[in-house]
C-alpha cells in the first residue's frame, strides 16, 4: 500500500506465500531444500494457540464462501508496526504483549473512562461472524471472527449528541511494535468511522477468530472490522476510541490522500489510482474473483451512504 511497491500486492505476491511455503518448499527448487528455508517452514508451521473462547451466537455473512485456514489468515497480513511484508507480522507478533492492556474512551460521551480488555470482554457477550474481508491491496479472505457490536459498545458510552463519528487509535509503543521505530507511516496508526456507519450492526469490535483470542498479527487484543470497507480501516490493537464532532484523521489518507479516502467503501468502480479494483484474489485460490459493491453488503450499507457521490468520497 505504502508508495513502494508500485506494483499492487495481490500482482507481486507468489503463490508460494499464501499456499504455504512449506507445500512450495517441499516440491523443492531440484529437491535442494536448504536449512535456512527449513528452519523457516517448521517456525511457520507452529501457529501459537491463543486462549479459547467462546460464543453464544455464530452467524455466517458469507454465504457458502469457505472460510479461510487459520494458518492463512495468521500468515498473509498487514500490520506496519510489525514489519511491511505479509509475512512479518506472524514473525514479529511476539513482541507485542496483549496483557494487561486498557482502552481508554473519551470525548463526546456522557462519562470518559477506561476499561480494561478483560472487564470489556465480559460486558459484551462473544458473537462468531463469518465475513468476507477485501484489502485495498486487491486480495481477500473468509474470516469467522469473534467478538461484540461496537454499536453496542458505543450506545453504553452514552454518547452526546455532538458526537458524529468515532476516532480510534492503535498503540504506540515502539517497543512492543518495532515498525514504529521507521516513518513508513505517521505513528500511531489512526482510523475513523461516521457515528451512523460505526453504529451499523455489521460493524465489530473483534477479540478472536476461530474461536480463540486474536494473536499479535491479527491485532491483538482488540480490533475493528468492518467488512463493506476495505480492510486497512480494520485498525489494530485499539486503545483509544474518541467521539468526535469532526471527521478524524485516518493513516492511509495521510499518508496518500489521493489514494485512500475516509470512506474506503469497497467499490468495484472506482480504481485504485493504480490498480484495478474490479476483481479480487480469494487467498489460498487461483485466478481472480469480481468484486462486489460494499463487498457483497450493499444490501444491509448501501442506504447509509444515498446522495452521496462515492467517486468522490472514496
Ligand atoms: N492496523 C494497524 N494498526 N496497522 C496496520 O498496518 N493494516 C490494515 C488493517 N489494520 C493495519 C491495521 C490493513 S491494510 C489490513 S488489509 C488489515 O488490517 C489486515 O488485517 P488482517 O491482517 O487481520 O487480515
Amino acid at each position: 500500500m505504502a508508495r513502494p511497491p508500485r506494483i499492487p500486492e495481490s500482482e507481486i505476491t507468489p503463490e508460494r506465500l499464501y499456499l504455504g511455503r512449506r507445500d512450495f518448499l517441499a516440491l523443492g527448487a531440484g529437491g535442494a531444500v536448504g536449512a535456512a528455508a527449513l528452519t523457516s517452514a517448521i517456525a511457520r508451521a507452529a501457529t501459537p494457540a491463543g486462549t479459547p473462547l467462546s460464543a453464544v451466537k455464530k452467524q455466517n455473512f458469507a454465504g457458502d464462501e469457505k472460510p479461510n485456514t487459520l494458518d492463512e489468515i495468521t500468515h498473509y497480513n498487514n500490520f506496519y508496526e510489525l514489519g511491511t511484508d505479509k509475512e512479518d507480522p506472524a514473525v514479529h507478533a511476539g513482541s507485542l504483549k496483549p496483557r494487561p492492556w486498557q482502552i481508554a474512551v473519551e470525548g463526546e460521551i456522557k462519562k470518559p473512562r477506561i476499561f480494561d480488555i478483560d472487564e470489556l470482554m465480559k460486558l459484551f457477550p462473544l458473537e462468531e461472524r463469518i465475513y468476507r474481508m477485501r484489502c485495498v491491496e486487491a486480495w481477500s479472505m473468509v474470516i469467522p471472527w469473534l467478538g461484540f457490536p461496537l454499536g453496542d459498545f458505543l450506545r453504553r458510552l452514552e454518547p452526546t449528541s455532538k458526537a458524529k463519528y468515532v476516532a480510534f487509535t492503535t498503540l504506540f509503543d515502539p517497543a512492543q511494535l518495532p515498525g514504529q521505530q521507521r516513518a513508513v507511516l505517521q505513528w500511531p496508526y489512526v482510523e475513523g468511522l461516521r457515528i451512523d456507519e460505526a453504529t451499523h450492526p455489521l460493524a465489530m469490535l473483534a477479540v478472536g477468530l476461530y474461536g480463540q483470542t486474536l494473536l499479535g498479527q491479527n491485532g491483538a487484543p482488540i480490533r475493528l472490522v468492518a467488512p463493506w470497507k476495505y480492510g486497512f480501516k480494520g485498525i489494530k490493537s485499539i486503545v483509544k476510541i474518541r467521539l468526535v464532532a469532526d471527521q478524524p484523521p485516518t493513516s492511509w489518507n495521510l499518508s496518500a490522500p489521493h489514494e485512500y479516502g475516509f470512506y474506503a467503501n469497497v467499490n468495484p468502480a472506482v480504481d485504485h489510482p493504480r490498480w484495478s479494483q474490479a476483481k479480487e484474489r480469494r487467498i489460498g485460490e487461483f485466478g481472480r474473483r469480481k468484486t462486489l459493491p460494499f463487498n457483497g453488503y450493499a444490501d444491509q450499507v448501501a442506504s447509509l451512504y444515498s446522495g452521496l457521490d462515492l467517486a468522490k468520497n472514496f
